[in-house]
């Protein structure tokens, strides 16, 4: 039983992760890039409505993320200083891509496409750190 729940917890993680950064760089270098085929008031509303739809998701990712992280944190205690600097920087990381994410999803933000960039480069950050906290106590 404790397997499958943590095997749920670390889908629950990745799936997460999938969504939130996957959809920042979607939405801002491939839809945005190709927006700019549109004319410029077709853009800005294309723009308005996606974020308007990404909103939920990018609130329930990050609610997932909590948990799921949460658990992985007191599902195993006790490591190396090493880790746990690593870990610190980020969960630092993460503040940036959450407050981007919610930045970049409210309306009228003349800002969205370089927020989400921003959080796009920080996400990729953050995965690299995981795969190695991964490998070491
Ligand atoms: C409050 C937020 C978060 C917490 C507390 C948290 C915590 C953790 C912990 C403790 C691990 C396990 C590391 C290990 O194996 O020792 C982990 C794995 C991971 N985290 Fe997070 N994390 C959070 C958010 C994020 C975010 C925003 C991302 C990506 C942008 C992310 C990406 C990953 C990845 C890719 C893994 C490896 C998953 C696996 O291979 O099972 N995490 N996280």
């Amino acid at each position: 039983m404790g397997d499958v729940l943590a095997a749920i917890i670390r889908w629950l993680h990745i799936a997460s992760v999938a969504t939130l950064i996957g959809g920042m760089l979607y939405a801002s270098v491939v839809m945005m890039g190709a927006a700019g085929a549109l004319a410029p008031d077709a853009a800005a509303a294309l723009s308005e409505k996606s974020a308007a739809r990404f909103r939920p998701l990018v609130w329930l990712a990050m609610a997932a993320l909590v948990v799921s992280g949460a658990y992985n944190l007191i599902s195993s205690p006790g490591h190396s200083s090493r880790y746990l600097v690593l870990l610190g920087i980020k969960l630092l990381l993460v503040m940036h891509v959450f407050a981007a994410a919610i930045l970049a999803t409210r309306p009228r933000n003349p800002r969205r496409t370089r927020q989400m960039i921003g959080a796009f480069l920080s996400g990729l950050v953050i995965i690299l750190i995981s795969a190695y906290l991964r490998r070491i106590f």
